[in-house]
């Protein structure tokens, strides 16, 4: 399979690309990554915020800002009326809203199809048999994907694409996921003797089972085929942890650190706690550039319309609808063959802050005392997921290619730094969501 990076479109005019969420850590890199990928996109991004700071960021990495808010639906029509007279033929939507995910939820689903509802060319060719042109052949009933049916197809759906997010934690931890540190030529599986003796990475068939703080969003992104199918040819996307840049959820690992470094300096040897089910921090601590996940979107989105048009050249009889479409179909986004440990993680961490690693105690989360555990949001270092991305690889051919997370932290701490020393958009979203998700609480 080529490289996605080196498909591209039928050569005509340039397609348009929205991203909603253009301001936030996935929405911009998935913005930066499409111009990046060339001639075949005009890139739009949509955002709340009307302020000229926010305009210009956008203005200066050559995304076409759209202004308006989601959640007022008034606010819809002037939305559609900055979009180009064409309409969009991508849409990529990364806002989410807690607490209360499900009110935006139907907000965003209400805009989207009214931009579909809105586009020229929109559903003017046909897609004939297995459940017609409403996407009724699409079953999320297992969470994730459409049947796989014989389709005959005339020629070009006429949908826009919908790429929709939502993340891995949709699967939720599994505390089987465990890994051997000591090995330094590669990674050992040391599954946790119960319950499970063998485990397996969550792929797009795995039983969804999230945290009761997700559930809203783990339920309805999985309905997004049901909403939006008869519009858009659709495709939902579930990220693992991210990192780099502003840093998201992986900030923690900086922020606990300079505090223990901090703290070593001014008040001694301080003990750093970690909490690790298997008391060694064996677990696995999986994590992705965010700008790999950013190439995925545009890999998907190539996909889509290489296929597209090649429909359209052979002028397709018969298409069989199993795996290599991406409409309809769940994706993972994650490292797989890459994981890190929560060890190999810290060792790499007392390194870059010199905090001596004799002084990091691992604690079951069961024996941590109330006030002991320094760690924000539980939801990176005390998360053990193992995911799997093989069919967005064999899919599309996209790979992950940034350093991993301890191979270049003194990279990744520096631009977190100096995110938040900028105080912009990325560093102000991670902040909130970490305090969103410390208020919410129970896991
Ligand atoms: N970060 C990760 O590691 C990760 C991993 C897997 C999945 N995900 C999922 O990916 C999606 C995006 O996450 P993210 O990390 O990019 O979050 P983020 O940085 O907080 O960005 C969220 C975006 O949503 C916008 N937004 C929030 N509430 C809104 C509202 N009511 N109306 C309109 N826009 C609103 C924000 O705009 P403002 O700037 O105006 O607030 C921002 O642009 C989420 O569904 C998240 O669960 C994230």
């Amino acid at each position: 399979m080529a490289s996605s990076t080196t498909k591209t479109t039928t050569k005509t005019t340039p397609k348009t690309v929205l991203i909603t969420g253009a301001n936030g850590y996935i929405g911009n890199a998935v913005a930066r990554a499409f111009v990046r990928a060339g001639s075949d996109w005009l890139v739009y991004g949509l955002i709340r915020s009307a302020s000229s700071r926010a305009i210009s960021a956008l203005a200066a990495e050559e995304i076409t800002p759209i202004i308006g808010a989601i959640d007022d639906r008034s606010a819809h029509e002037a939305i559609i009326a900055q979009l180009p007279p064409r309409g969009v033929d991508v849409v990529i939507s990364t806002t989410e809203s807690w607490p209360d995910y499900e009110g935006h939820y139907h907000n965003v689903v209400a805009l989207l199809r009214l931009i579909a509802e809105s586009k020229p060319s929109s559903l003017t060719s046909l897609t004939t048999g297995g459940g017609g042109t409403d996407g009724s052949r699409i079953q999320v009933g297992g969470g994730n994907t459409k049947t796989k049916t014989k389709t005959k197809t005339k020629t070009k759906t006429g949908k826009p694409l919908l790429i929709f997010t939502s993340g891995c934690k949709d699967y939720g931890a599994d505390p089987t996921h465990l890994l051997s540190s000591s090995s330094s030529s590669g990674i050992i599986l040391h599954p946790h003797p119960h319950p499970h003796p063998h485990p397996h990475p969550h792929t797009e068939e795995t039983p969804l089972s999230s945290l009761s703080i997700l559930r809203p969003r783990t339920q309805l992104s999985s309905q997004i085929f049901d909403r939006l199918g008869d519009l858009y040819a659709t495709v939902l996307v579930r990220p693992i942890n991210l990192y780099g840049r502003s840093g998201s959820f992986f900030r923690e690992w900086f922020d606990v650190f300079s505090a223990a470094a901090a703290a070593a300096a001014t008040e001694g040897r301080q003990v750093l706690v970690v909490p690790s089910r298997s008391g060694e921090g064996r677990e696995i601590c999986q994590g992705l550039h965010v700008d790999d996940c950013a190439e995925a979107y545009v890999a998907l989105a190539t996909e889509h319309f290489v296929r597209d048009d090649k429909r359209e050249r052979e002028q397709e009889e018969e298409v069989e609808e199993g795996e290599g479409d991406v409409a309809g179909e769940a994706f993972n986004i994650s490292s797989q063959g890459r994981e890190e440990t929560v060890d190999g993680i810290v060792r790499a961490l007392c390194e870059e802050y010199g905090v001596g690693y004799e002084r990091v105690r691992y604690v079951k989360p069961e024996d941590l005392k109330d006030g002991e555990n320094p760690w924000p949001s539980q939801l990176v270092v005390d998360w053990p997921q193992l995911v799997g991305d093989g069919k967005l690889r064999r899919v599309t051919g996209w790979r992950d290619r940034r350093p991993l997370f301890k191979e270049a932290i003194g990279v990744y701490r520096r631009a977190y730094e100096a995110a938040k020393e900028e105080g912009g958009k990325g560093w102000e979203n991670a902040k909130k969501a970490e305090e969103t998700v410390k208020a919410l609480g129970d896991r």
